[in-house]
């Protein structure tokens, strides 16, 4: 029989956690599972953009709830587990969203690549490699208990092709990307086929992380680096956070069920572009 479609996206009564829930792309998956019927654990560092996630849900503010984690700290990770154990009960999905660069890893007119402290790279490394690889220990390993559970990855355009300035994230990114590949293929084989593991791969976004790179803080223009973002981005704008969620309710749904350990771009055509 074929998939009922309408169907696939009901979440209804399927718990999702969601790291870096409470930032810009993050706080929108939360949103978009909830109005969807899910209900959903906001695991972040910084709790502040809560409450306008719960506003925006109005009635359905009651299927949101959130955990201070750092996921980079296991006790801090396994708190989180058993909070949703009490709250909502089993975990069905992971949405891995916490993630960003740093200017202490970016390459600028006063510090050169040669000059990137240990700990400006470290920093990026590991919020970004090691805050999705841990994550996934602690809280997908019920998956192999239930059978089944989908996790969704947070990449990049610079898995790809590296941007200019950003070592640290390009690589880390690539590795996500990698990293998704491999623990696809290690929960199909040794658990279960109903375990899947993709991310997406966000063309660009204007956030708070990237805004000092796109926009001239003086003229509100677009910078160089700005302009020639929207000069290879074939359909000439930058996305709107709206514009993932189709991308990632179809990973999150039984939609994708035979779909693992693909990065999919979001990007208006960036990646496809060559330049000619
Ligand atoms: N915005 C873009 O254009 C873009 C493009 C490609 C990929 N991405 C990726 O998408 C993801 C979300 O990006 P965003 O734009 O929403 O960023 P954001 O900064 O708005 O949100 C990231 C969230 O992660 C949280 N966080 C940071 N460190 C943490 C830690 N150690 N433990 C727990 N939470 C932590 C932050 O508090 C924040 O709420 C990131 O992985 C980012 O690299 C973003």
């Amino acid at each position: 029989m074929l998939i009922d479609i309408s169907k696939a996206y009901d979440f209804t009564g399927k718990t999702f956690a969601v790291t870096g829930g409470a930032g810009a792309l993050g706080g929108d998956v939360v949103v978009a599972l909830a109005e969807q019927g899910a209900n959903v654990m906001i695991l972040d560092l910084r709790l502040g953009g809560v409450e306008a996630i719960k506003e925006r849900l109005g009635e359905r503010a009651n299927q949101v709830d959130a955990c201070e984690v750092n996921v980079l700290n296991r006790e801090s990770l396994e708190a989180a587990r058993d909070a949703i154990h009490r709250r909502f009960g089993t975990l069905y999905g992971l949405v891995n969203a916490a993630g960003g660069n740093s200017p202490r890893a970016t390459v600028n007119p006063t510090m050169s690549f040669f000059d990137i402290p240990d700990e400006g790279m470290r920093f990026v490394l590991d919020l970004n490699i090691l805050g999705t690889v841990m994550p996934c220990q602690v809280l997908a390993k019920e998956f192999t208990e239930t059978g089944e559970g989908v996790i969704l990855n947070y990449s990049s355009m610079n898995a790809y092709r590296p941007l200019t300035n950003i070592a640290a994230y390009s690589a880390a990114k690539a590795a996500i990307t990698n990293f998704t590949a491999w623990l696809a293929v290690y929960l199909a084989q040794n658990y279960s086929g109903k375990i899947r593991v993709n991310a997406i791969a966000p063309g660009f976004f204007l956030g708070e992380q990237n805004r000092f790179l796109m926009v001239d803080k003086d003229t509100g223009n677009w910078t160089p680096r700005g302009q020639k973002v929207i000069d290879h981005t074939p359909m000439g704008r930058l996305g709107n956070p709206e514009d993932l969620l189709g991308c990632v309710l179809w990973l999150l749904s039984p939609a994708s069920e035979f779909v693992t350990g693909i990065t999919v771009p979001v990007d208006g055509g960036f990646s496809a572009y060559a330049g000619v």
